[in-house]
């Protein structure tokens, strides 16, 4: 129960690394609010935070919209009463991702708006209220992308930026006692990589893009929940402004 009496938000909570981030600060001991534009999904994992013993909430939000997130922010005061944690984690992957000369810019801002400008909206009303509330912890969701070239230009560019608006962010929170970490997954098996195939090239249900030299197989959604735990945690408390790579050593190399 290392979230015992915390309340936190989980952006992107309908899948992959959201969803499992979210079913396992609730049992750690979480009031989780659960903010996806997918409401399905996003209902059906708070079915299963509720079946692991945990209470949450589900608050439709598109992080690229202001008024949404403010809206989520304000929703979990009310609904759970307090904010302590945000796990800023939805993020998309553009099958039209490609080089620069190739990339349509409609494809790039629409990349930056969800990956980095919805980043930029969630920490901008979240943080704040942690803030107030006694301080906490933020988690933004980059990639080892940004640590290594891909071809990808709108990605690894919205990555690095989120890296950047981390440490920025620590330094910004740090008197007021809220922590700010990146987390930098690598191959996490999530759906997000059937988009990456297309803009590689790869045929649907490509297992290889997953091997990292050192682990040899993609990590699981819960093995990324694990550090998120620990970041939400007390146990990270001195800790800010870190950058935490999850991916099978593949930025070692
Ligand atoms: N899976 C990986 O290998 C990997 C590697 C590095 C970084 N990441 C990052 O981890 C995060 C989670 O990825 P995942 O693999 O779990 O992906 P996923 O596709 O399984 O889940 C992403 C979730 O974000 C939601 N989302 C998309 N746009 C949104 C918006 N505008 N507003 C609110 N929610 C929105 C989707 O509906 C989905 O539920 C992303 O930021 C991704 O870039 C993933």
């Amino acid at each position: 129960m290392r979230l015992r009496d915390k309340v936190a938000i989980v952006t992107g909570a309908g899948s992959g690394i959201g969803r499992a981030s979210a079913i396992r600060f609730a049992q750690e001991g979480a009031r989780v609010a659960l903010g996806d534009v997918a409401e399905k999904p996003m209902k059906e994992t708070l079915r299963l935070v509720n079946d692991a013993g945990g209470q949450g909430i589900v608050v439709k939000t598109d992080v690229t919209n202001a008024s949404d997130v403010e809206r989520m922010v304000q929703e979990t005061l009310r609904l759970l009463g307090g904010l302590h944690v945000l796990l800023s984690n939805a993020g998309i992957y553009s099958g039209q991702d490609q080089r620069i000369t190739d990339i349509e810019e409609e494809v790039f801002d629409q990349v930056i708006d969800v990956n980095l400008k919805g980043m930029f909206l969630c920490c901008k009303y979240a943080l704040p209220v942690i803030a107030r509330q006694g301080g906490g912890s933020a988690i933004l969701v980059s990639s080892s992308a940004a640590l290594v070239g891909t071809a990808t230009t709108a990605y690894s560019t919205s990555k690095g930026g989120v890296l950047s608006l981390a440490r920025s962010l620590a330094r910004q929170f740090g008197e007021r006692g809220v922590r700010v970490n990146a987390v930098l997954p690598g191959p996490i098996d999530t759906p997000i990589h059937e988009n990456v195939r297309a803009a590689m090239g790869r045929p649907p249900g490509d297992r290889n893009l997953g091997k990292t030299p050192f682990a040899q197989r993609w990590g699981r959604p819960e093995e990324a929940a694990s550090l998120m735990t620990f970041l939400a945690s007390d146990e990270s408390s001195y800790m800010t402004g870190a950058a935490l790579t999850v991916d099978g050593g593949l930025t070692a190399v």
